[in-house]
């Protein structure tokens, strides 16, 4: 059912107000989506903070928005590689050193439907490595600035959550016995979603209700996210989709994730995205989760096992 607030056309940027003296944190922002929600924020006054794994990308990015916005955008960027921990830990406190304020941490990057089995420095499969732990992580050492700062986390989601196993593979984490690019994607989709209901759940027990958290998903977007990461067969199956109209623009892709960081009043137990047909395209707002995205025993165990992996305790006094 579509319960869009926001009119036909759903929320736009335009239902946006002035971003001015606001500070965005994304990830991923060197194409697709990411580039999108950062270009949208700035042209609204936006401070953003891109965090990106390519160096000469992110210069070239940064190139780009000047170009389309003029010099005076206030932008920059430190490098970050989701896959590497190590990375992650370095940026979040490249990031603690450069602002003191968080409006909001998108956490947009992501790679998808890696067709063979990688294992990250740190031991886990690609997808869930670098898609799920390596924003727990980001997540969990920029919170308490976010804290402070009265701001949000949102995450880019996507309904693969939907289209793998329905839980998590807590046995085989890493897909060691049947491996596929689509089961692992799904896989580390869910993940991320199940964290954001769970974090939520987390802050409601002990009290915090200034600190929110969102999940979102762009639909069926043309992007670079399969050719960079997907087999042949999956690039030329989405090259086609691409041409049809199951598919839609990344600056709409993007949509979501900005109204999750900028729009008042949102429900944080929604899951929203574009509301037409199979949720790939239409007007954003709100619409139906699978009741397995939010099994709270499922994702309680998720999140220990994620502090454990990762090593990181969330501390949330
Ligand atoms: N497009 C869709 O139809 C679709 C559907 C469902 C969900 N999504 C979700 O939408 C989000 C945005 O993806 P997109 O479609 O815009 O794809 P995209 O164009 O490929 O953008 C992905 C971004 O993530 C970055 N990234 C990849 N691996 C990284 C790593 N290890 N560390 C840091 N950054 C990394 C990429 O950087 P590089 O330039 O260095 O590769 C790029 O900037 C993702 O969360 C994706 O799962 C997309």
């Amino acid at each position: 059912m579509n319960t869009n607030n926001y009119g036909k056309d759903g929320w736009t940027p335009e239902l946006m107000n002035s971003q001015s003296g606001k500070t965005f944190v994304i990830t991923g922002t060197t194409s697709g989506t990411g580039f999108e929600a950062a270009r949208i924020l700035l042209s609204k006054g936006a401070k953003v903070v891109m965090l990106n794994r390519n160096v000469k990308k992110s210069e070239e990015t940064i190139k780009t928005l000047q170009q389309q916005l003029g010099n005076k955008i206030d932008v920059s960027y430190i490098q970050m590689d989701l896959a590497e921990q190590a990375s992650v830990k370095n940026a979040a406190e490249e990031v603690l050193k450069c602002i003191t304020h968080i409006d909001a941490l998108i956490c947009n990057a992501a790679i998808a439907q890696v067709p063979t089995q990688n294992i990250t420095r740190d031991g886990w499969e690609s997808q869930i490595g670098v898609n799920h732990f390596g924003h727990f992580t980001l997540q969990a050492l920029l919170y308490p600035i976010i804290e402070k700062s009265k701001g949000r986390i949102v995450t880019v989601g996507s309904m693969g959550y939907n289209m793998g196993i329905k839980t998590i593979k807590f046995d085989d984490l890493n897909w060691d016995k049947d491996y596929t690019g689509n089961n692992a994607y799904s896989q580390s989709k869910l993940a991320q979603i199940m964290s954001v209901y769970e974090l939520q759940n987390r802050l409601e027990k002990v009290g915090k209700s200034d600190v929110k958290i969102y999940a979102c998903h762009p639909g069926s977007s043309r992007t670079s996210l399969i050719d960079t990461s997907g087999s042949l067969m999956m690039r030329l199956m989405f090259g086609l989709m691409k041409l049809s109209p199951f598919t839609q623009s990344a600056e709409k892709g993007a949509y979501p994730q900005l109204m999750c960081a900028t729009e008042e009043k949102l429900d944080q137990k929604g899951f929203y995205g574009p509301t037409g047909r199979s949720y790939w395209t239409g007007p954003v707002g709100a619409h139906h989760l699978e009741l397995h995205a939010k099994d709270k025993t499922v994702s309680k165990r998720l999140w220990d096992l994620s502090e454990k992996e990762t090593g990181l305790k969330w501390n949330f006094n």
